[in-house]
């Protein structure tokens, strides 16, 4: 099998990397946004079409104020610094999560950045923020309720009919196919409400690798993993998803 077309990570061990070097889980943080830089860089390497990296979870609300407010910090420098750069390269970028939990100032951020890097095609980065699976599925539901509203009886009998291959499109980026594959760095496996409905058929891929010691070795591991990896889909061959 190919290169993955999608991969997704998850960024696990920042604060057990610092607290092995005796240092502030921030300086984990730093460390991990860097690597995070070097890691959409190798995608964009390897014809990878999009990966999307699991910033901040809705459930990371409940860290120390101290530690929300430096990720917040350190997510907008890292845009600030990195987002020319990756629209000259191709790079489109994205984001998905609960955006009106996120301040206004970051909003206009985001919506600047996603307009200004609309056009680029050769990758997109896809930041979630604030996001959680089972938030995008009730916020689907939401959404789905909505149109139904809207439909005449018979129409309405059809979608619900096809749900489990319609709702898809009820999700925050719909256009955006699952991910191929989604790792996890740190030793710890589980998918913690990470693209709940989209990776029913996504490979997992698990390194005791802390995030910020993630590097091109480990990345072509995933990679070589995947590449063994036979795809059915439920059925007896590949077949795409
Ligand atoms: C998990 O490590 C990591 C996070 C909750 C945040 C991920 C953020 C980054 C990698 C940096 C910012 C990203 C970008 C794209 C700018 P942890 O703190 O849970 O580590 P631990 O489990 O060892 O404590």
């Amino acid at each position: 099998m190919g290169n993955p077309t999608h991969i997704a990570f998850i960024m696990d061990g920042n604060g057990r990397w610092a607290k092995r070097r005796g240092l502030e889980r921030s300086e984990g943080h730093a460390k991990g946004a860097q690597v995070a830089e070097a890691t959409v860089r190798l995608c964009a390497d390897h014809g990878i079409r999009y990966v999307t990296l699991f910033a901040f979870s809705t459930e990371n609300w409940k860290r120390p104020e101290s530690e929300v407010h430096f990720l917040f910090q350190l997510l907008s420098e890292y845009l600030l610094e990195h987002t020319e750069e990756m629209i000259n390269k191709g790079v489109r970028i994205r984001f998905m999560g609960r955006m009106p939990g996120l301040s206004p100032a970051l909003r206009e951020l985001i919506r600047k950045i996603e307009a200004r890097s609309l056009h680029c095609d050769r990758l997109q980065m896809i930041l979630a923020v604030n996001y959680g699976g089972r938030q995008e599925i009730c916020d689907g539901f939401r959404k789905l309720h909505e149109e139904l509203n809207t439909r005449p009886p018979d129409q309405k009998e059809e979608i619900l009919d096809t749900l489990s291959e319609g709702f898809y499109r009820y999700l925050y980026l719909p256009d955006v196919p699952a991910p191929d594959l989604i790792v996890r760095t740190s030793g710890e496996k589980r998918i913690s409400n990470c693209l709940l409905w989209q990776s029913a058929y996504s490979e997992l891929y698990f390194t005791d690798t802390l995030w910020p010691d993630f590097d091109e070795r480990c990345f072509d591991a995933a990679l070589k993993e995947y590449s063994g990896r036979k795809r059915r889909f439920g059925g007896l061959d590949e077949q795409p998803s």
